[in-house]
């Protein structure tokens, strides 16, 4: 265990206080249980502290008499094996997880229950900050400075950068300083600008188009199939390669969905005409819903993409289904073995794009030896930015695809299609790409939209939904105008920022632009408090999600703006203890969303507390413009293990089940495939059928379960023009795989070690202990253990060869090739296992968890990251950027005072959430559907139960709907 002085109690306290939600009772309140297991952790100071070199961090487990405190015996019957402790704690469950009923267990401040969940949110927090502290590796050359210090300041506060500058040769070079000190200012810091450049003020290059993928994991962990070092080659010996172990024959035996009645499937295709009596089964998880797996997709492609225009490098290579290990000795597969397995030697697929692949340089720091960049680098061809860059354009070519209102340029051009349809019919569907647009020929007869890639029914609704919003904000902002044309917008322009715009001047570009802001905004908000809370759906993270966006005294004004303040002073210092590590922590305190976006004088706690206290933001300072972001000494953009475990095809149902909105929407009336929604069919389909049927139809339906065998058929068997083939057709499954070891991801084991996650010694780790031993869950379990041992092999271990530098064993010793195993038996090769197949394999989840904690580590990190980064998510969120209105829809979710939701969901007052009210406003006539609906990521049918209940049964009015049939019999 990691012991550390008064700081870190600090840290811990602030960490227990910021995240857990504790507002009004000590943040030791933990330490006041009774118990004589808490007793003991107290005494034996068994709490973990922030790790100062990497093989001490936080590893997710705690010791027998901390579980037994925070969770009573349960918890510490299931402390053995690699996962994480916390999810056994009181409370982090569903009810069965409360403490029993007993003087103070439903307390909401004390109690075991409140203390369950602050010492999960504790843990988490911890792991937050050495995440932060431990996990970031830029490729874009700042990383020698990262370790080794600037000018007499050490790497870690360093906030500007020499390769962040834009280069001569970009058209904005001269405007933003040239060769002397480069600052955006004027038009330039206005609103999102399309490239993404100038986000932050003094790096304008940060998280633009085709900037370099960062990595969350040492450089030189990276590329182990290339065998560049002596740890990598004792970890995998010489059995990787870009082919091997087979990917197309991974996919096939540990990726493929059950096939009950492949007649009615046909690999995912249906059957003709929609028919409904079509089956393709799949997974599916109780308490998320088809409208999410899109939403995710539709994330996705504003956050990052390595293709461009859809398309990867011209040249063709051989995709797998060529060999097998057999007892753990490679064989050829045979034609006869390929067409059993139904994989399909002849695919081949693009190569992907590389951006170096020199020799990285290295340098010496404290005796050590380091890479300033991973052995190969790729880049990022949209904006890293959460600016909605899929809408509205990351470049000037995808830029161009946008299309706006002629007779309204403030306005996306919406048609009138379907307008005999429902009321939201009226607010009209995306134009279709014409002739002369700048489009790959792939995406003709699509809606014209900037990320046009990989269309489908599921893009196309939320490009059409957030068209409609965009124009809904634009009217009330011009109704507003009407009323009051007058009267001071709230916007500035940075060049004039003393002229005070009243509504009637706001340009229709302007009002475009602000648009936009908002629009981004209320994404990145449902994306936080909305799908996240659904995703991982329990009260730590409920109340962790709430913590980033709102910060935990969102109800306390006064102690979230003082808290706000010292954030921003902190972020003053120069001290890279304070301004990493408590910074993160108390940044849970007033939420990220917002920080630095007021300035007070005087000593923070003291001044706010003074009512005449004055806001002295102010436009003019670069300071505060740009003064609320924090990047923790690494410039801002995505990891590429980012990407890997947003590899989520196995969300994807084959059929979707249509139905209708105002023709009894418990009835399924279709299986629409989705293949027949890909590309320009999803335009078709939208337009015929409509949005809102489209949003019932995928927001009653379980999206699947994101484990193995469980990948959807039409992606394994996706047909595209554009591939050079004799089959014209890839396995998407596969080429995950593939994709990943093109760029070098660690494999499963390295990876969870890296990001400070205990490895697992033998498939038999995947096993979940919770499940009952002869249950046939069970025994699935194991049936896929043993393929996974199958697939990947085992090897006679070498104990004299060390495979990791990240973590020790536990009494201090290198970990080595043989695990904890004697030296010289048979282990499996775990260490070879993609991070794909690993983190699909892990059958042991935290409660309400739609993905696996070795996913959520990297999510713990990126996410918060993407808020810290980003000045229009916390100084520059303000109204001279967003306008007055602006700023009250995105913290109202809407026009107006907040509406909140009806009861008290899991314990909790909440506000209707955010794309609830996105839906009501372009969809009217879902309002008697959505009544019940309290997160638009659950299924809309299900009775959510009582606290964090999984169930799935039907909510009142809709126990005759097809999809609760089987729980009726
Ligand atoms: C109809 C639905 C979908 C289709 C047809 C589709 C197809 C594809 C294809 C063909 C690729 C490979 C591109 C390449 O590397 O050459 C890909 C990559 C990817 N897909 Fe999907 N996909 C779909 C839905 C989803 C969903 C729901 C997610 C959820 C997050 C997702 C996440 C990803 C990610 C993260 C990549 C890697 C992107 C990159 O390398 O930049 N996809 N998809």
């Amino acid at each position: 265990m990691g012991r550390a002085g008064i700081g870190a109690w600090i840290v811990m306290a602030t960490g227990l206080c910021v995240l857990g939600g504790c507002a009004g009772n000590s943040p030791f309140s933990i330490f006041a249980d009774s118990t004589k297991s808490c007793t003991e952790m107290v005494l034996q100071g068994d709490i973990q502290m922030v790790a100062t070199t990497r093989e001490q961090r936080f590893l997710g487990k705690v010791p027998e008499s901390t579980a037994r405190c925070l969770g009573g015996n349960r918890a510490e019957g299931l402390r053995e094996g690699p996962w994480l402790d916390w999810p056994s704690y009181w409370a982090a469950g569903d009810a069965t997880s409360l403490a029993p009923a007993r003087l103070l267990s439903n307390a909401k401040v004390i109690g075991p229950n409140a203390h369950g969940i602050n010492a999960a949110l504790y843990e988490l927090e911890l792991q937050r900050i050495e995440l932060i502290k431990f996990n970031l590796f830029d490729n874009n050359k700042t990383y020698k400075a990262y370790v080794t210090g600037r000018d007499g300041e050490v790497g870690p506060v360093l906030r500007t950068w020499p390769e962040m500058r834009l280069p001569r040769s970009h058209p904005d070079f001269i405007a933003v300083g040239g060769d002397q000190m480069q600052v955006c200012r004027g038009e330039f810091i206005r609103f999102r600008t399309l490239t993404g450049i100038c986000n932050d003020i003094r790096n304008p290059l940060m998280g633009s188009t085709h900037q370099l993928f960062a990595r969350n994991v040492e450089f030189d962990t990276t590329f182990p199939d290339l065998g560049l070092n002596e740890m990598t080659r004792n970890r995998h010996g010489d059995r990787l390669s870009l082919l091997k172990p087979d990917p197309q024959i991974i996919s096939r035996k540990l990726f493929t969905r059950a096939k009950l009645r492949p007649d009615r499937c046909q690999d995912g295709y249906g059957l003709p005409g929609g028919a409904k009596e079509a089956e393709c089964e799949y997974k599916k998880a109780p308490f998320f819903n088809v409208l999410a797996a899109f939403w995710i997709q539709f994330m996705t492609h504003d956050w990052f993409a390595h293709l461009k225009e859809g398309h990867n490098k011209p040249e063709w290579i051989a995709v797998g289904c060529a060999t097998q290990l057999v007892e753990s000795i490679e064989q050829p597969v045979t034609g006869k073995e390929a067409e059993k397995l139904g994989c399909r030697p002849g695919d081949k697929i693009d190569v992907a794009y590389i951006a170096e692949d020199t020799k990285p340089e290295t340098f010496m720091q404290g005796g050590k030896v380091y890479l300033t960049r991973a052995p190969k680098t790729t880049a990022n061809h949209v904006t890293a930015w959460w600016d909605a860059s899929q809408l509205y354009g990351y470049d000037e070519l995808s830029g161009k695809r946008v299309k706006r209102d002629p007779k309204d340029p403030a306005k996306l051009l919406l048609l009138p299609i379907r307008e005999a349809g429902g009321e939201g019919d009226k607010q009209g569907y995306l134009p279709i790409f014409q002739s002369g647009d700048p489009i790959n020929p792939e995406w003709f007869g699509q809606e014209a939209t900037a990320f046009p890639d990989n269309w489908s029914i599921g893009t196309s609704f939320y490009h059409n939904v957030f068209a409609r919003e965009h124009n809904a904000f634009v009217d009330a902002f011009q109704r507003q105008a009407a009323r009051t044309p007058d009267g001071d917008s709230g916007l500035r322009n940075p060049v004039n920022p003393d002229h005070v715009i009243r509504y009637r001047e706001v340009t229709p570009n302007e009002l475009f632009e602000v648009a936009r802001l908002v629009v981004a905004a209320e994404i990145a908000k449902i994306h936080t408090v909305e799908w996240t809370t659904q995703l991982l759906y329990n009260e730590p993270l409920n109340r962790g999600m709430n913590a980033n966006w709102n910060g935990v005294f969102a109800n306390q004004k006064v102690v979230a703006e003082a808290l706000k303040e010292v954030v921003r002073r902190l972020n003053d210092t120069h001290d890279a203890k304070k301004t990493n590590s408590l910074y993160a922590a108390l940044a849970g305190g007033p939420g990220i969303f917002g920080l630095g976006n007021r300035v007070y004088d005087g000593v923070p706690l003291v001044g706010l507390i003074d009512p005449n206290k004055q806001d002295r933001w102010d436009l003019k300072n670069p300071e505060h413009v740009n003064g609320g972001v924090n990047h923790f000494g690494s410039p801002f953009n995505f990891p590429e293990e980012f990407i890997t475990v947003y590899r989520l095809h196995p969300m994807l149902p084959d059929l979707i089940e249509f139905r209708e909105w105002n023709n009894e929407p418990n009835v399924i009336r279709h299986k629409v495939p989705v293949i027949e929604t890909f590309r320009g069919q999803a335009t078709e389909v939208m337009r015929q059928k409509g949005l809102a049927n489209w949003a019932l139809s995928m927001g009653r339906q379980r999206l699947g379960e994101l484990t193995l065998q469980n990948h959807p058929q039409f992606l394994q068997n996706l047909k595209m023009s554009r591939l050079q083939s004799s089959t014209q057709q890839i396995d998407v499954a596969a080429l995950d795989l593939i994709r990943d070891r093109e760029r070098g991801i660690p494999r499963y084991n390295e990876f969870r070690r890296q990001y400070g996650l205990k490895q697992l010694t033998s498939f038999d780790d995947f096993v979940d202990a919770r499940v009952p031993k002869e249950s046939s869950d069970r025994h699935k379990q194991e049936q896929l253990v043993k393929t996974l041992r199958e697939v990947y092999g085992q090897h006679p271990c070498d104990e004299s060869k060390p495979i990791t530098e990240a973590q020790l064993n536990d009494d201090g010793s290198p970990i080595n090739d043989c695990l904890g195993h004697p030296n010289g038996s048979l282990i499996d090769n775990i260490e070879d296992v993609d991070t794909v197949v690993g983190w699909l394999a892990e059958f042991r989840r935290p409660h309400g968890f739609a993905i696996s904690e070795t996913q959520f580590v990297v999510f713990i990190l990126n996410a918060s990251r993407r808020l810290f980064s980003d000045r229009f998510f916390t100084s520059s969120f303000r109204p001279e950027f967003y306008t007055s209105l602006g700023v009250e829809w995105v913290m109202h979710n809407g026009p107006g005072p907040e509406m909140m939701e009806q009861g008290t969901p899991n314990g909790h007052e909440q506000p209707v959430s955010p794309l609830k009210r996105v839906l009501l406003r372009t969809m009217p006539e879902l309002a008697g559907e959505l009544q019940g609906v309290v997160n638009v990521f659950d299924p809309w049918a299900r009775d959510r139960g009582e606290y964090y209940s999984l169930q799935w049964k039907a909510r009142p009015g809709a126990e005759d709907d097809d999809a609760f049939a089987n729980n009726r019999r």
